[in-house]
C-alpha cells in the first residue's frame, strides 16, 4: 500500500506534495519521491528512506519550483527499497513520470517484452513497467496511450502520471486500488486518500476502476476506457484529519482488522494462474523439495502462532514432521539440523531479533531458509534464500491483525504449492483446497460483517479479571492467537489451553463466573469440545462458543453465547475463527480505555533481545 498526491494549480507544487505525503506516511514509508514540471522541464526527486530524508533534500520543497507535480511514499511490493525503486518511475525516454499504488500482476511479462524491443529499465520495480508502456505507446496522445496501457496491464493500480509533453495536464487512472480527485479554485488534485488533500479541499470524486481523470488547472474531465467522456457525481467530505487518516474509523488496529479481506486478495490472487499456486518468487526446485526431510518453522509472537496453525496443514498434506518453536527458544535448544531441514522463519517487521539470531543459526548450519515477510527488503527478508511477502500493508497498530491473516495464506499456499510438486493430495482435494483458499476473503469479510455481536459480548465481559480461551487441533491454534490479542491490549490476564488438558490442572482456575472462549469449528473434534464445555459449565463458568455455521444449533445447547463462521477447508478455519476474537479483544480493550494502537509495554518491532 503506498500515498499517492498530485496538484496542478498557481501555487508551488512541491511543498503541496511533502505536505500531503506526511499525511499518507501510514500508508508506506520505505522512501518516497516527487516530480515536478517546471520552465527547465520535469524534475524527479525521490530518495530511500522516510519522507523526512525527501524534505531534507528538497528544503522542504523550496528547491525544486513549478505549479504542477506528483509525490508518492512507498511500501514496497516489488524491489527492495532504494533510491532507483523509489517512486516517480520515468520511463527510458524521460516523457512520462508515474507513481504507482498496486500490483502489477504481469509485469515480468511485459518487461521481457520490452527489453526485448530495446527498452532499457532502471529499476526492479513492477511500477516501470508502465511508465515504459506509456512512451512505447505514445505516439502524441495521453489519453490514448493510457487506453493501451490499462489493456495491457494485469493487476490493480492507481496511476498518477505526468507527460513532459502536455504539461499543463495532470492524469489519472485506478484499478483496484483507491485514488481520489480533490477540486480547489483554479487548482486541483489527485491522492490515494482524502487526509493528504483536506487541508486544501474537501469537494472529492472518487474515480472508479478503469476511470481516467485529466487535471488542468480550471478543469477536471472524465472519460471511461473507451475514452468517451462520463459525468461523475462530487462528494463532500464531513471527517476531520485525524479519522481520515485511519480510514474513518477510531483506531489503525480496527482499519486494519476490516483490511484483512483486502489484504488477503492481494496475498492470494497474485500466486494463483489457471487453478494453481504459482510462487515466482521462491527458487526451491521439486528435487529439493523430495529431499526437506523435516520442516522447522520458527517466529515470535502473532507470526509463532501461524506456525502452530502450520503444523496441522504440513503433517497433513505433506507427510513431513514440522516443529514450531519460538525463537527465543530454539536459538538455545540444539534443534537437530541439516541441509534437509527446511527452515521457514515468519515476521511481519523482518527485524524481530531473536527471529534474526534463529535464521543466522540455522543458516550456519546448512539450512534452506525461506521467510515470510511483510515489509520488503528487511534484514530477515534479506538474509534469506527465498522470501514470499505478504502484501498486508504497512501494519500500525501494535496489535498484528492483518499480518497473521496473511501469513496464514502465505503458509496454505506453500503448502498447497509443495502437495502439487509432490504429488501428495488426490486432485479431488487440490481442487477442494484452492476452491477455499479461493474463496477466504469474501469469507473472512462474511464473518466481519457481525460485530454488533461482539461489541455486545465484549460489553458484558469487559471487566472480567481472567479469560480463558479453549480449543483442540487448529482450534487451539486460534486460541493462541485470541489470547494473544486479548492480553496485549486489553490488559486482562488470559491463558490459551487445549481443550483436552484442562482436567490435567487448569480446570482448577475455573470459579462461578470465569469466562471462557471455546472454538470448535473443527468439526471432527466438536463433540469432544462440547464435553470440555459442560466441564468448565458445570463449574461456574460463562462460555462464548465459535463454530462452524451447521454446527450452531449444537452449540446452543452448550454455550451462553454463539457466534459462527462459515464452513471451510480444516487447517484454513483460523483464518476465520481469529476474525471475531481480534474484534471481541478490540471492543473490550476500547471498552476498557485502553491506547489500542499503541499498548503499553511493547513495540511494533521487537528488535532487542
Ligand atoms: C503481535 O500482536 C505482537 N505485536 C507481537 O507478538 C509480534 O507478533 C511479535 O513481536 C513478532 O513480530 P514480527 O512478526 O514482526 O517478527
Amino acid at each position: 500500500m503506498c500515498g499517492i498526491v498530485g496538484y496542478i494549480g498557481e501555487e508551488q507544487a512541491a511543498p503541496i506534495l511533502l505536505n500531503g505525503l506526511q499525511k499518507l506516511e501510514y500508508r508506506g514509508y520505505d522512501s518516497a519521491g516527487v516530480a515536478v514540471y517546471n520552465s527547465t522541464g520535469l524534475h524527479v526527486v525521490k530518495s530511500k528512506g522516510r519522507l523526512s530524508v525527501l524534505e531534507g533534500i528538497l528544503e522542504g520543497g523550496k528547491s525544486l519550483p513549478g505549479t504542477v507535480g506528483i509525490g508518492h511514499t512507498r511500501w514496497a511490493t516489488h524491489g527492495a527499497p532504494s533510491d532507483v525503486n523509489s517512486h516517480p518511475q520515468v520511463s527510458d525516454g524521460g516523457k512520462f513520470v508515474v507513481v504507482h499504488n498496486g500490483i502489477i500482476e504481469n509485469y515480468l511479462e511485459l518487461k521481457n517484452r520490452l527489453m526485448g524491443r530495446g527498452v532499457e529499465f532502471a529499476s526492479d520495480t513492477d511500477t516501470e513497467v508502465v511508465a515504459q508502456l506509456l512512451e512505447y505507446y505514445y505516439t502524441g496522445d495521453v489519453l490514448e496511450a493510457i487506453q493501451k496501457v490499462i489493456a495491457r496491464v494485469e493487476g490493480s493500480y492507481a496511476l498518477g502520471i505526468l507527460c513532459a509533453d502536455c504539461p499543463e495536464k495532470l492524469f489519472a487512472v485506478r484499478k483496484d486500488s483507491p485514488l481520489i480527485i480533490g477540486v480547489g479554485q483554479g487548482e486541483n488534485f489527485i491522492a490515494s486518500d482524502v487526509p493528504a488533500i483536506l487541508s486544501y479541499t474537501r469537494d472529492i470524486y472518487r474515480l472508479k476502476d478503469r476511470e481516467i481523470a485529466v487535471l488542468t488547472r480550471e478543469s477536471i474531465a472524465f472519460y471511461n476506457q473507451e475514452l468517451d467522456p462520463i459525468q461523475k457525481e462530487p462528494e463532500r467530505i464531513q471527517w476531520d484529519i485525524d479519522a481520515a487518516e485511519k480510514g474513518g474509523y477510531e483506531h489503525f488496529m480496527m482499519k486494519e482488522i476490516y483490511e484483512q479481506p483486502e489484504a488477503l486478495r492481494k496475498t492470494i490472487s497474485p500466486r494463483i494462474r489457471e487453478g494453481k499456486i504459482v510462487l515466482d518468487d521462491i527458487t526451491l526446485t521439486r528435487e529439493q523439495i523430495q529431499n526437506i526431510r523435516k520442516v522447522c518453522i520458527v517466529a515470535c509472537g502473532t507470526a509463532y502462532h501461524v506456525g502452530v496453525v502450520a503444523k496441522y496443514a504440513f503433517e497433513r498434506l505433506l507427510k513431513i514432521p514440522l516443529e514450531v518453536d519460538v525463537a527465543s527458544e530454539f536459538r538455545y535448544r540444539e534443534p537437530i539440523l541439516d541441509e534437509n531441514t527446511l527452515v521457514i522463519i515468519i515476521s511481519q517487521s523482518g527485524e524481530t531479533a531473536d527471529t534474526l539470531a534463529a535464521l543466522r543459526m540455522a543458516k550456519a548450519k546448512g539450512c534452506r531458509i525461506l521467510s515470510i515477510v511483510n515489509v520488503v527488503g528487511s534484514t530477515i527478508a534479506n538474509e534469506s534464500d527465498d522470501v514470499l511477502y505478504t502484501w498486508a500493508g504497512p501494519e500500525i497498530a501494535v496489535a498484528s491483525t492483518k499480518a497473521y491473516s496473511t501469513q496464514l495464506a502465505v503458509i496454505y499456499m506453500i503448502v498447497l504449492y509443495m502437495a502439487d510438486q509432490l504429488g501428495s493430495v488426490s486432485q479431488e482435494e487440490m481442487a477442494q483446497y484452492m476452491a477455499d483458499l479461493q474463496r477466504l476473503p469474501d469469507l473472512a469479510a462474511e464473518c466481519l460483517q457481525d460485530k454488533e455481536t461482539i461489541q455486545y459480548f465484549a460489553s458484558q465481559y469487559f471487566n472480567a479479571h481472567d479469560m480463558y480461551f479453549i480449543g483442540r487441533n487448529v482450534d487451539y491454534a486460534a486460541s493462541l492467537e485470541a489470547s494473544l490479542k486479548l492480553k496485549e491490549i486489553s490488559y486482562i490476564h488470559s491463558e490459551a489451553y487445549t481443550a483436552g488438558e484442562l482436567k490435567h490442572g487448569p480446570i482448577s482456575l475455573i470459579e462461578d463466573g470465569t469466562l471462557v472462549i471455546a472454538i470448535a469449528t473443527y468439526e471432527k473434534l466438536f463433540d469432544k469440545m462440547m464435553s470440555n464445555v459442560r466441564e468448565v459449565k458445570a463449574r461456574g463458568a460463562v462460555v462464548l462458543g465459535i463454530t462452524v455455521q451447521d454446527k450452531e444449533e449444537a452449540l446452543k445447547q452448550e454455550t451462553d453465547f454463539q457466534f459462527c463462521v462459515p464452513k471451510i477447508t480444516d487447517f484454513m478455519l483460523p483464518s476465520l475463527s481469529i476474525l471475531p476474537l481480534q474484534l471481541f479483544a478490540y471492543y473490550v480493550a476500547s471498552m476498557k480505555g485502553c491506547d489500542i494502537d499503541k499498548p503499553r509495554n511493547l513495540a511494533k518491532s521487537v528488535t532487542v533481545e
